[in-house]
């Protein structure tokens, strides 16, 4: 059994596409368990950029690709990356994409909603106001639509129905207007000849590739700190980011799921609200932000840049079940005379080893640094540990020690092979 659970060990835009990418060579399929198009996965491959928000980053391989039940599909988005995919000359076909029946909608409604919440909160979330929370809460609330509910028009209507009653009630007692049904009922009746052929039984494509020994990449979307039960509650997103979602949302046994891989940059960064401990509010954060691009790939949003924060890490490590790391972005820190790292908090001062639960908590927290001399010279394209300046496998050294958990990749640009690979990546 040789498969990755790719999980990314931040706050998100760690580089999970470009490493799920890198495995996706050698894997037979690619699989989205959660999130939606509030993800943003880039891959760089012979200077061609591709943005992935809901197609798994294998499809630009051409590997069988996977959207399993714990996604929350939007299918005009879906059908919109189709299209431009198709634009960039990489065919999405049904033999090359499946989706679980019993993945939940997102529904123009839920954007409404999404966008309705944010401007109703006294302390904005800052969500991708892509409706992704608001459908997962459908989901739970039991009202939620799924795709398979695309085959059946006249239960779509009656299902439709039924949601907008529990919209509709708070949307009217919140003085706003209420979501009409039919032009929703309409768009989702003439995009279902285009979904309906991609949907199939995801969880039996898997069984199959365990009997047959196929080697599978679960590519997770958001990260630890974003996942709604150990993320930095409630700044986080609507699903289970870690590998035990992975399980839960393909459709397989956890105990098939393999390695699990997480993705942190060598630095941090975050985009929405929430607390950030190791946050460089000045001009260092500044500098980071403009040299590792820390745009969001989808809403264009600036990403706050902080230094890492390894008691974050090794939290995310030890309850998303990370016994890997991939180490990205060490180019970024080119010509830093000094870089720091995050090695613990005070809080209310005394000193903690743990990321505290609470937000009020979270926020008091102040970071303990410990600094690290800077390099000369750039480490981008760097293929070899031993190419790497001393300062820099220093860093990298530090990093493993402070986890706990063995650095099995490092990346140094954004390119497919900007990699230096220590561990082999399937078992
Ligand atoms: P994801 O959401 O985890 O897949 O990450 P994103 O695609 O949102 O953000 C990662 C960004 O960093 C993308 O623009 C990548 O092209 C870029 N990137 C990934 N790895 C490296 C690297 O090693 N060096 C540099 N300079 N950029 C990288
Ligand atoms: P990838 O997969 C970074 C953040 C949003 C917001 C919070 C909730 O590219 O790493 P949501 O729209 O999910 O209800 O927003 O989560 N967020 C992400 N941040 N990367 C992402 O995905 C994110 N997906 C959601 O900014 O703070
Ligand atoms: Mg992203």
């Amino acid at each position: 059994m040789s498969n990755v659970v790719v999980v990314g060990a931040q706050w998100g835009d760690e580089g999970k596409g470009r490493i799920v990418d890198w495995l996706a060579e050698k894997a037979d399929i690619v699989v989205r368990y959660n999130g939606g198009h509030n993800a943003g996965h880039t891959l760089v491959v012979d200077g061609r950029t591709y943005k992935l928000a809901l197609l798994p980053s294998g499809v630009v391989r051409g590997k069988l690709g996977l959207i399993g039940n714990g996604v929350a599909l939007d299918p005009e988005a879906l059908l919109a990356e189709i299209d431009r995919m198709a634009a960039m000359g990489i065919r999405v076909t049904p033999e090359v994409l499946q989706i679980a029946e019993t993945a939940t909608l997102v529904l123009p409604v839920h954007r409404a909603i999404d966008a309705a919440q944010e401007r109703m909160r006294a302390k904005p979330l800052g969500t991708t106001l892509r409706g992704i929370g608001p459908a997962y809460e459908d989901k739970v609330g039991r009202r939620g639509l799924r795709v398979c509910d695309l085959a059946e028009p006249e239960l779509l209507a009656q299902k439709l129905d039924v949601l907008l009653e529990h919209h509709n009630a708070w949307l009217r007692g919140s003085g706003q207007e209420p979501f009409p049904r039919d032009p929703m009922l309409n768009d989702l009746l003439a995009m279902a000849p285009r979904i309906l052929p991609f949907v199939g039984r995801v969880w039996e494509q898997l069984d199959h590739a365990h009997s047959s020994g196929k080697r599978v990449v679960f590519e997770g979307s958001q990260a630890v700190m974003l996942d709604v039960d150990w993320g930095s509650y409630p700044y986080v997103t609507s699903s289970s980011t870690i590998a035990a979602g992975a399980a839960s949302g393909a459709g397989i046994a956890p105990s098939h799921l393999g390695r699990v891989l997480g993705v942190s940059k060598v630095y941090a960064t975050r985009v929405g609200e929430g607390p950030f401990t190791s946050e460089l509010d000045g001009a260092l954060g500044d500098e980071l932000r403009e040299r590792g691009g820390e745009y969001g790939v989808n809403t264009g949003r600036p990403r706050r840049c902080g230094w890492l924060d390894t008691v974050q890490l090794r939290q995310s490590c030890k309850v998303a079940g990370i016994n890997q790391l991939a180490l990205t972005k060490l180019d970024v820190l080119d010509g830093f005379e000094s870089v720091q790292l995050c090695v613990g908090y005070m809080l209310d001062g005394a000193r903690i080893d743990y990321m505290p639960s609470t937000n009020a908590e979270q926020q008091r927290l102040q970071p303990v640094l410990r600094r690290f001399d800077g390099w000369v010279g750039s480490t981008r394209g760097v293929r070899s540990y031993g190419d790497l300046p001393p300062q820099a496998a220093a860093l990298i050294d530090a990093i493993q020690n402070e986890v706990g958990v063995p650095v099995a990749m490092v990346t140094t640009g954004p390119e497919r092979d900007d990699a230096i690979v220590l561990q082999p990546p399937f078992a």
